[in-house]
């Protein structure tokens, strides 16, 4: 499963990027806001720091706005992925960029129907959104698992991103379920090298070595 980070946070996604670790990046026009920073700007230092690739979403709600938005967006580096909101407009844009060779990430996904005209329309990544569902009471991860259902029966090439994963729980049931990506928001990720007991057993194993008096180098 691949791991993106979900952030648009320059300074935090180079400091998560030094661990060899992250795949790619998601952003959204919240986390852009978040950042207090130009679009174009953000993507573009992003693009060129991570190799993998880096969504980048577009605010038109109408075709041929997002078509504008899109092929500007994707003007800015060869590994930017275009995303577009679910809708009637955004399958129709997502049609016509994946005509044009160009990579889309299909959001705000929230039930099998949709991840399948997602699909239909020839996206590369579908974004469904597990947090939110639980947010409303409904399985997120189940979600997940229908869709990789429905994917593998039909043949789909769309990759599945888990979104809207709030612990590392989240993201353990996403590589269960199948999931081929997983953004995750920076803390989210610090937490998935954490467990209790490595902590009780590397002091375990430091004090015992520092009984021996001896050193490795
Ligand atoms: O990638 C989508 C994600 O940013 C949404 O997460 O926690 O705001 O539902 P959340």
């Amino acid at each position: 499963m691949l791991i993106f980070a979900d952030t648009a946070d320059t300074k935090l996604l180079a400091e998560l990027n030094e661990t060899g670790l992250i795949d790619g990046v998601t952003t959204n026009p919240t986390l852009i806001a978040k950042s207090g920073r130009v679009i174009a700007e953000v993507i573009k230092e992003i693009a060129e720091m991570i190799d993998g690739p880096i969504s980048a979403e577009v605010t038109a709600t109408d075709y041929k706005q997002m078509i504008a938005e899109g092929e500007k967006l994707a003007a800015i580096a060869s590994n930017i992925v275009i995303k577009v909101p679910l809708t009637v407009d955004g399958l129709k844009a997502t049609k016509a960029f994946s005509e044009q060779g160009l990579m889309t990430n299909v959001t705000l996904c929230f039930s099998v129907p949709q991840a399948l005209l997602a699909a239909k329309a020839g996206a590369t990544f579908v974004s469904p959104f597990v947090g939110r569902l639980e947010d409303q009471g409904a399985d997120g991860i189940q979600l997940l698992h229908d869709i990789r259902t429905v994917y593998d029966q039909y043949d789909f090439d769309t990759e599945i991103l888990a979104a809207s994963l709030r612990n590392s729980a989240h993201v353990a049931q996403a590589a269960i379920a199948g999931a081929d990506c997983a953004t995750l928001p920076p803390a989210v990720f610090n937490e998935l090298f954490k467990h209790p007991l490595t902590d009780k057993g590397l002091e375990i194993f430091m004090a015992d070595w520092a009984k021996t008096g001896q050193s490795i180098l």
